[in-house]
């Protein structure tokens, strides 16, 4: 390793971030050196903070319907040979219990931006999960809404939200997504959310089409600027039935270099070690922790729908009833020397 990359991750530790130019050599002159280094100083970093627990989140992915044309998703609107579904209140209750039983103490609803749970809906179905398990955290990944739905969510009982800002890079941002959708509308959204007193998580794909490490400074950049209590972050697989379909997939390699810088900037954060890490490398999970994650999040969606809600191509666990998941995660994260937790398992960060 070089003295200079040594140098800005010590720096990076010491004062949470580093400049515009110090990240871009960061990125720009990584090695396998440097990262073994990086992923030391995480890890440290994290058992300070969070010991050796893993937070596990059940996630329910209650409707492939969306409203929105993303050129790299699977699930977009254009995609007429996606299977849609929907799950009823009833369902999504039904997943929520059998994660209960198996210790989930955080339920993430993720979905599609689909009109058919209007504002009412969605509180109603919030409601009934936080009067059935107020022992629970209540996560929401539905997408962009105006601040007086938000508003209306938490105070139905939600604490946190998941939106990944996408690309930071306004430039980026409009390759990914067509012209209705702005950088501009992403932002205010999370800042809306964070001021409402949701826990807030961004993020972004690792290699998405067009991503220079110029565009990954500024998703730093930005993620230093919003203070998120999570972040999530994934490599991009091309979907067969996308725009994208034959792009290249992001890395593993700079997937979890990301996880390890993010870890040092934010020592606090929550940090899955995602599906998408697992689907291009079978213990791309196990390596992610050990470059300093702390959350899994495997899937509480009945089978019957698990291969329907297909964001990208040979995503895994499309198989797997909910007890298997649990069990299969548990294992990996045992065999290395990690324990996943029964809790809540808030964030670290002051808010
Ligand atoms: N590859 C990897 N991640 C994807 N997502 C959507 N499509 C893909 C893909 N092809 C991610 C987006 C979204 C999250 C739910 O899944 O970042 O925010
Ligand atoms: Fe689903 Fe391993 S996490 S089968």
């Amino acid at each position: 390793m070089t003295g200079g990359q040594k140098a800005l991750i010590d720096k990076l530790e010491r004062q949470g971030t580093l400049s515009r130019d110090e990240f871009q050599a960061l990125l720009d002159f990584r090695t396998q050196e440097s990262a073994q280094y990086l992923f030391e100083r995480a890890r440290a970093i994290r058992h300070a903070v969070y010991g050796h627990d893993v937070y596990m989140r059940g996630l329910i992915e209650f409707t492939n319907y969306c409203k929105n044309d993303c050129y790299y998703c699977g699930i977009r609107r254009r995609n007429r040979q996606a299977e849609r579904y929907r799950l009823t209140k009833e369902q999504i209750l039904d997943c929520c219990a059998a994660g209960y039983e198996l210790g989930f103490r955080t339920f993430v609803l993720q979905g599609g931006e689909d009109p058919h749970y209007t504002d009412e809906r969605m509180v109603d179905i919030i409601r009934a999960i936080k009067t059935r398990w107020p022992d629970c955290a209540l996560t929401l990944s539905i997408g962009e809404k105006s601040r007086g739905t938000y508003r209306s969510f938490r105070e139905a009982g939600a604490d946190r939200y998941l939106l990944r800002h996408e690309a930071a890079d306004a430039r980026h941002y409009a390759q990914l997504h067509p012209a209705e959708l702005s950088l501009e509308n992403r932002k205010r959204c999370l800042y809306d959310l964070k001021e409402l007193g949701f826990q807030v998580g961004c993020g972004f794909m690792v290699g998405s089409p067009y991503q220079t490490n110029e565009c990954i400074v500024e998703d730093l950049l930005f993620i230093r600027e919003l203070q998120p209590h999570m972040v999530g972050i994934g490599p991009f697989i091309p979907h067969h039935q996308t725009p994208f379909a034959a792009a290249q997939p992001g890395t593993m390699e700079m997937t979890l270099f990301l996880l390890g810088v993010i870890r040092l900037m934010l020592p606090g954060v929550l940090l899955p070690a995602t599906t998408a890490l697992g689907t291009i490398h079978p213990t791309g999970r196990e390596k992610g922790i050990l470059a300093g994650a702390n959350v899994v999040m495997p899937n509480l969606s009945p089978t019957s729908v698990r291969d329907k809600y297909m964001l990208y191509d040979n995503k895994i666990c499309t198989g797997d009833e909910a007890a298997e998941c649990r069990m299969c995660l548990q294992r990996r994260v045992e065999s290395i020397g990690y324990r996943l937790t029964v809790s809540r398992g808030d964030s670290k960060i002051e808010a």
